[in-house]
């Protein structure tokens, strides 16, 4: 989708907005006479009153130079914020996407940053995972091709969508990675992908097999023994900040690239959601993109752990006791609880390797956190009440709600083992805080460290947002950019 911003409108079809106002709906810019008639006669014939996501369509109307005309609504004026009109213009995209026409002006912006805006949202919203529908009929073929936004100050617009466009491409990048089948995405596949990403000035390095091993990463080569596809764990580094030297923030992503459980066999109906697991892996990699596309000026560090977790001869067993690269010991009681298995060494690595100022790790680390906060919200758990802060603020202007939740002694003693130093399952009881609990044990003691568990988030059964495709959202891309923006730069 090619996403252009121009002083006057054409093209096939026309979107104009309106607020949701006191007495009714409000027209925002650009209505002429003749519009505001047919609108104001479609208003009354219908339930329009510009709260955000309605829309009236207009076709062929003899009022009109363009063959398609959209009222859509924003919602109240007082209310409206960066997602808000992002969502709104994302609406009109997926309401045209395959409906014939080829090029859309969204008229009316305010300022330069909503033109911005209207632009992120309806990129993201063009998104498809079409590369393996060989046979799509032509009707259900994207056409809509290019979305002018309409706006004076063209020029400062284009500097604004800047950095959203380079947000934008990495959560496309994410999206893709978590869409993926898992035949095509394993270990070695995907760090070939992140290797590539050199041309974007980003640092890469990879860790393979006898290299983890010489590390001693016990915890994570555990999960990846009983596949046959080896491990892989990948660095990506972006030194932007002019203090080459200050010490980095790290993001940390599990990449679980099929989660079969193991031999903790998880049940077939469903199995499929697993090529997803490696989620959070995909959110690091794709905030790296968005980070060094944009030039940011701060250093931030991104790892993930990728493996698959399969059950063979081969496999670990319930009851293996393994040694991570801290020297600690877990005995593996579950070998479906894989993902903290594997971020306990990359987390390790991180710590060693970077002494970060600060760690966000994110992983689909459990199913418990989409029965406390379903797909709404992903979960924070933080031993740094300002890092769990900054979280907060920016997940919520960027579109990516986190809720937090608590840590304690109380639960870590849950994980205590008669055998090992822990046990990687806490028992049936509060099963997202016990997963976060394990992870804060590779943590060192005073470094700032969040953990997002993003299992509701990273894809969504019948998603209804038009800024996110039916199932990968890409989740995390934009809530570690904003905080990065907001936090992190020069
Ligand atoms: N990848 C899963 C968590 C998950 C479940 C993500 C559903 C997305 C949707 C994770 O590896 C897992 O299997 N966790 C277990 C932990 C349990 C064995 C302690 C779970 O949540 O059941
Ligand atoms: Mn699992
Ligand atoms: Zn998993």
């Amino acid at each position: 989708m090619q996403i252009k911003f121009t002083a006057e409108p054409a093209g096939d079809a026309l979107a104009y907005f309106a607020y949701e106002g006191e007495k009714g709906a409000e027209f925002g810019g650009g209505v002429d006479k003749a519009a505001e008639a047919a609108f104001r006669r479609a208003i009354t014939a219908s339930s329009f009153k510009g709260s955000g996501g309605q829309m009236l369509e207009f076709l062929a109307p003899e009022w009109s130079d363009s063959a398609r005309v959209i009222l859509f609504g924003v919602g109240k004026k007082k209310a409206i914020n960066d997602v808000a009109w992002q969502k709104a213009a994302a609406g009109v995209v997926k309401k045209l996407l395959i409906s014939g026409a080829k090029s859309l002006s969204i008229v009316g912006a305010p300022d330069r940053m909503v033109a911005a805006n209207f632009g992120f949202g309806a990129r993201l919203a063009a998104y498809r995972f079409d590369q393996y529908r060989l046979t799509l009929k032509s009707e259900k073929k994207p056409t809509l091709t290019t979305v002018s936004i309409v706006t004076d100050s063209a020029a400062g617009a284009r500097s604004d969508f800047a950095p959203l466009a380079a947000r934008a491409e990495g959560v496309e990048f994410a999206r893709d990675l978590v869409s993926e089948p898992p035949n095509v995405l394993y270990p070695e596949s995907y760090a070939e992908r992140i290797a590539k990403l050199s041309e974007l000035g980003l640092e890469i390095e990879v860790l393979d097999v006898p290299a983890m091993t010489k590390l001693g990463m016990g915890s994570l080569l555990g999960v990846g023994q009983g596949s046959a596809r080896p491990s892989r764990l990948c660095v990506l580094k972006w030194m932007g900040s002019k203090e080459k030297k200050s010490a980095p923030v790290a993001l940390v992503g599990k990449g679980v690239t099929f989660d079969t459980g193991g031999i903790s066999l998880k049940p077939g109906p469903g199995m499929e959601d697993m090529k997803g697991d490696m989620g959070g892996s995909a959110a690091v990699v794709g905030a790296m993109i968005a980070i060094a596309k944009r030039k940011a000026k701060a250093n931030v560090v991104g790892l993930v752990g990728l493996v698959e977790n399969m059950p063979d001869g081969n496999a670990q067993r319930p009851g293996d006791i393994v040694k991570a690269a801290a020297g600690k010991t877990i005995e593996v009681l579950n070998t479906d609880a894989e993902g903290r298995l594997v971020l306990a060494d990359v987390l390790w690595y991180a710590q060693k390797k970077f002494n970060p100022k600060a760690i966000v790790d994110l992983a689909t680390l459990t199913g418990a956190i989409i029965i406390s906060l379903g797909h709404e919200h992903a979960g924070v758990f933080s031993n740094n009440d300002e890092l769990a802060d900054k979280l907060t603020v920016a997940g919520k202007a960027a579109g990516e709600p986190v809720w937090r939740l608590p840590l304690g002694p109380g639960y870590d003693k849950q994980l205590d083992s008669d055998v090992a130093d822990m046990k990687n399952i806490g028992g049936r009881s509060a099963g997202s805080i016990t997963a976060a609990q394990f992870l804060q044990r590779f943590v060192d003691e005073g470094r700032a460290w969040a953990h997002l568990d993003i299992a509701g988030t990273a894809w969504k059964p019948g998603n209804d947002n038009p800024m996110e495709p039916v199932w990968a959202t890409g989740w995390g891309v934009r809530i570690l950019d904003q905080l990065v923006a907001d936090n992190y730069e020069d």
